[in-house]
């Protein structure tokens, strides 16, 4: 069966299509129909055509419709966790968990459409504007064009589309081409709603085809999830837009001399580097460990590692699978055999296999290596040995990059100094950088992005303040 793209709400079924496999063994995941010139066209002017309508429709229905997506997402989440893993060969357990989180991201959506009411502001502080009280009131921007990336093909979609439905933005999606079939099937469960036609759109198309979407005058806001080079590139390409983008990292995790729980560290820094192939953006990446524990951290890593389960990503057995196309495996090979000529050691030595690479350990890694310095997007960690905390936050501030961060210490100034002076745009303590709840403020600094996801950050994004000046008004 083709599976239909959607225009304005409604499925269509075009002359194209395409066939999706999963990176692992070449199965095939499905097939969808790819929308033509024309359709896209369709979808941009209904967006545009709906865009009052929908800027005033009732929170009741709003919070409905995105709860009602929240209620089927819980319902259904078997069936997409195994899409999302036949199309993209996430392991199971970690379609399970983003089936879950989307279901969340939902939830928090309609909660804050019903909370989202501005604020009132006295301006009778100077003679001239007494009796006078403004409404502060924060109305959507205008459609957005949503880009969204393969590594979580169903909650990196929802956070596009429940923070624009929630605050009455019209959005035209377009999913990552590797990954379509998952948002496909979530225009499934919109089409159930009474959100009125044009609200959404789902569009497959090809990365060439974003160009034109970008610059359109008629989608005012882009809201970007994807690489360094192309979320800039959109910024450059329409300066005049509200443009979020939430790009890469090669997010750091510090082990401090006072954290004692060394097998805990060891558990969620082997867990969360490795977890889908190390392709999130916050996996751990680089691990600066303080010399007083660094030996016993490392051994404990290293045996982690080496337990987690590889190979099919359909077995709930398995912790990693593959990466999402041979070229990426080759690159990630690449780099590793690269930090190894430059010096570093590789205890845990990771075999490219097509495109799975088996997880991977290196340690003394030189700073100036790919694998420390750009994003791997792969299943490597680094761990280098440091002689204090400071020495560490140097170190992790000397990226371009700056998303999220992991400190595990119990002392409450470690905490509070790691807070204030970490470049990044979340500092998680006593955990690693990977940990993300949906409804958090979630974006980088740097080259890692700009602008914050999360139902209500992105409502605030995406709306810009209106004031209505009250006169006659008795405070
Ligand atoms: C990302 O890869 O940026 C998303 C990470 C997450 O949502 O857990």
């Amino acid at each position: 069966m083709t599976t239909p793209f959607w225009v304005a709400g409604k499925p269509v079924s075009g002359a194209e299509t395409v066939t999706i496999r999963s990176p692992y063994d070449g199965a095939e995941a499905g097939r969808h129909a790819v929308p033509s010139t024309s359709d896209i066209e369709s979808a941009v002017a209904a967006a545009d055509a709906v865009r009052h309508e929908a800027a005033t429709l009732p929170a009741h229905v709003r919070a409905g419709a995105l709860d009602h997506v929240s209620r089927v997402l819980a319902e259904r989440a078997e069936e997409f966790a195994a899409l999302i893993t036949a199309e993209s060969g996430k392991p199971l357990k970690w379609a399970r968990a983003e089936a879950g989180r989307a279901a969340s991201t939902f939830r928090w959506a309609a909660e804050e459409a019903r909370r989202f009411s501005g604020e009132l502001q006295r301006l009778d502080t100077d003679p001239g504007s007494t009796g006078r009280l403004a409404l502060v009131r924060r109305v959507p921007r205008g459609p957005v064009l949503g880009i969204t990336p393969f590594n979580f093909p169903l909650n990196l979609v929802a956070h596009k589309v429940a923070p624009a439905l929630a605050v009455g933005a019209p959005i035209v999606l377009k999913p990552a081409p590797a990954t379509p079939l998952t948002a496909l099937g979530l225009g499934e469960v919109l089409a159930e709603t009474d959100l009125p036609e044009g609200t959404w759109s789902i569009l497959p198309v090809g990365n060439e085809q974003s160009a034109a979407l970008v610059t359109d005058p008629r989608l005012p806001v882009v809201s970007f999830t994807g690489s360094v080079p192309v979320g800039w590139g959109i910024r450059d390409a329409a300066p005049r837009k509200h443009v979020t983008l939430e790009l890469g990292g090669n997010a750091a995790v510090v082990v401090c001399p006072d954290w004692t729980d060394l097998d805990y560290a060891a558990e969620r820094i082997a867990t969360f580097a490795m977890y889908q192939g190390g392709q999130s953006c916050v996996s751990v990446q680089r691990v600066y460990a303080h010399r007083d524990v660094a030996t016993e951290l490392t051994e404990r890593v290293i045996e982690k590692v080496r337990a987690l389960g590889t190979g099919d990503p359909r077995s709930a057995a398995t912790d990693v699978g593959p990466l999402i196309n041979t070229a990426a495996a080759e690159r990630v090979e690449s780099w590793v055999s690269g930090a190894v000529a430059a010096g570093a050691r590789c205890p845990v030595s990771g075999q490219r296999d097509g495109a799975t690479v088996a997880p991977t350990v290196l340690t003394d890694v030189p700073e100036d290596t790919q694998v420390m310095a750009d994003e791997v997007f792969g299943p490597v960690v680094a761990i280098n040995t440091v002689d204090s905390v400071d020495e560490a936050f140097r170190h992790v501030n000397a990226s371009r990059f700056g998303l999220q961060a992991g400190v595990f210490t119990r002392d409450l100034p470690t905490a509070f100094a790691a807070s204030a002076r970490l470049e990044v745009g979340g500092v998680v303590i006593g955990d690693v950088p990977s940990f993300r709840a949906d409804q958090m403020p979630y974006g980088g600094v740097k080259d890692s992005g700009v602008g914050r996801e999360g139902p209500a950050s992105a409502m605030a994004d995406l709306t810009e303040e209106r004031i209505t000046v009250l006169t006659g008004v008795r405070l």
